[in-house]
């Protein structure tokens, strides 16, 4: 048994009554406050960092830095970019958007082509959902496209790494939650909330071009207030609402993101009615796995109950692949793991996100890969550059990947699913190195 510390003078502790409970949750608001400040000191609002001119150049087309100088010189009208210690150029993201417009690279769903909603989903907690969905949604801002995310999780951790603060400054009104509840209250009166559009919930962030729904504690309330719906209104499809929601938005966007919950809940099954396509994060460990099979189980349940209720109109989503997280390359059950996946499972992304100390460090930082200064100066306090370069190297495939599955999509390009194998032979058992 470890030893406890004599230094520090142990009084007994005392009881817990529903008033302390009330003032710890009132505490321990001012505690996320002041740490929310401190990891984004000093501004207290996330700021985005300028981008280099070669960062700016391979945004432009995969441009070399000769070429984008070239260009940008020939156009004084286009930002030149903020000349930094008389050596080196800066530009903001705003700068890039407009470069990639300018040159006609801005890489828009076809004029013709619905904007895709994605749904990041596994109902199993802690396997990367939120990291997926804040990078692939910085990715995409990133390369032009106009971008939604929704966090449609009571926790709010995606709202946070928006350096929002969710309780303090989210209103449930600007949340999905109005839209769950509908105009009327169970009672018959108004709801003070419903403005019958989520363009009032959302916001803007400090990505240009990179808007969000946010979410707080009150979006869990959603869930009664859908269950008093299908108590007391005739007819009512508890599982469309989001998916009206965002069709009032729908058009500004290129790629709708959904951030969901480790739950089977009334809001997920909205975020599948509503999403066009899944991408399923999960590690390729063994507890992982086993709650993935209850999670195909689960969308098929609701799927299922989807389709009863429709009719004809079969629910089919242009794509649901699993996108493999947490990956530890030399651990022998995670390639095992991630092989039987890749045979056995449906499709899976060929790149994987690897588990990686830069993550585990940005994390609590409230920083994103996409939001860490790639200068020297920056690099040297980030510590290792070359795990800070192979972390991003792996995030960018993931995310290009999932780029060229909807890029297909507006394409036309998904095949239709075929039979499993008949060949396919059950896995041997998990032998550890
Ligand atoms: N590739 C990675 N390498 C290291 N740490 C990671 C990686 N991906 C995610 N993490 C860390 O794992 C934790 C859980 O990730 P995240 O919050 O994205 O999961 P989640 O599925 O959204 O969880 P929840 O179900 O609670 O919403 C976070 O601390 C995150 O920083
Ligand atoms: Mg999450």
């Amino acid at each position: 048994m470890s030893e406890l510390p004599t230094d520090i003078p142990r009084k007994p502790f005392g009881r817990l009554t529903l008033e302390d409970l009330e003032e710890l949750a009132s505490k321990a608001q001012g505690l996320i406050e002041a740490a929310r400040d401190a990891a984004i000191d000093p501004h207290h609002r996330k700021v985005l960092r300028p981008f280099t001119a070669p960062e700016v150049a391979k945004l432009c087309g995969n441009l070399t830095v000769d070429t984008f100088s070239r260009r940008l010189k020939k156009d004084d009208q286009l930002p030149q970019g903020k000349l930094v210690n008389a050596r080196r150029r800066e530009f903001s993201l705003e700068d890039i958007h407009t470069l990639q417009a300018a040159w006609g690279i801005t890489p828009r769903r076809p004029p013709d082509k619905k904007p895709l909603v994605l749904s990041v989903c596994n109902f199993k907690g802690g396997v990367a959902k939120t990291t997926t969905t804040a990078h692939l949604g910085q990715y995409l801002c990133l390369h032009g496209y106009r971008t939604l995310i929704v966090d449609l999780d009571a926790q709010a951790s995606l709202t946070q790494t928006f350096g929002i603060l969710p309780h303090t400054e989210v209103p449930s009104s600007s949340t999905a939650r109005p839209f769950f509840e509908g105009p009327v209250h169970p009672g018959g009166e108004r709801n003070p909330d419903w403005t019958g559009t989520l363009a009032s919930a959302i916001q803007k962030t400090h990505w240009h071009q990179l808007d969000l729904v946010p979410s707080n504690l009150g979006l869990y309330g959603s869930e009664f207030a859908i269950a008093g719906r299908i108590r007391s209104e005739e007819n009512f499809m508890f599982y469309t609402v989001l998916d009206e929601a965002l069709n009032t938005v729908k058009d500004d966007y290129d790629v709708i993101l959904l951030d969901t919950a480790p739950s089977l809940s009334f809001v997920n099954s909205n975020a599948l009615y509503a999403a066009d396509a899944l991408v399923i994060t999960l590690p390729p460990a063994f507890l992982d796995l086993q709650s993935a099979s209850l999670f195909y189980d689960l969308i098929a349940d609701v799927v299922r109950s989807i389709n009863q209720v429709q009719g004809n109109a079969e629910k089919v989503f242009e794509f649901g692949a699993i996108l493999l997280t947490r990956f530890k390359p030399s651990d022998a059950i995670h390639q095992k793991i991630s092989s039987w996946i890749r045979s056995f499972l449906s499709d899976t992304f060929t790149h994987a996100m690897v588990q990686t100390v830069v993550l585990e460090k940005l994390g609590p930082r409230l920083l994103t890969l996409y939001e860490v200064d790639h200068t020297e100066e920056s690099a040297k306090y980030e510590g290792d550059r070359k795990a800070f370069e192979r972390a991003l190297e792996a995030m960018n495939d993931v995310n290009g990947e999932i780029e060229r599955a909807i890029q297909d999509v507006w394409s036309q390009q998904t095949i239709e699913r075929h039979p499993p194998s008949p060949a396919a032979v059950s896995p041997g058992p998990i032998v550890s190195a």
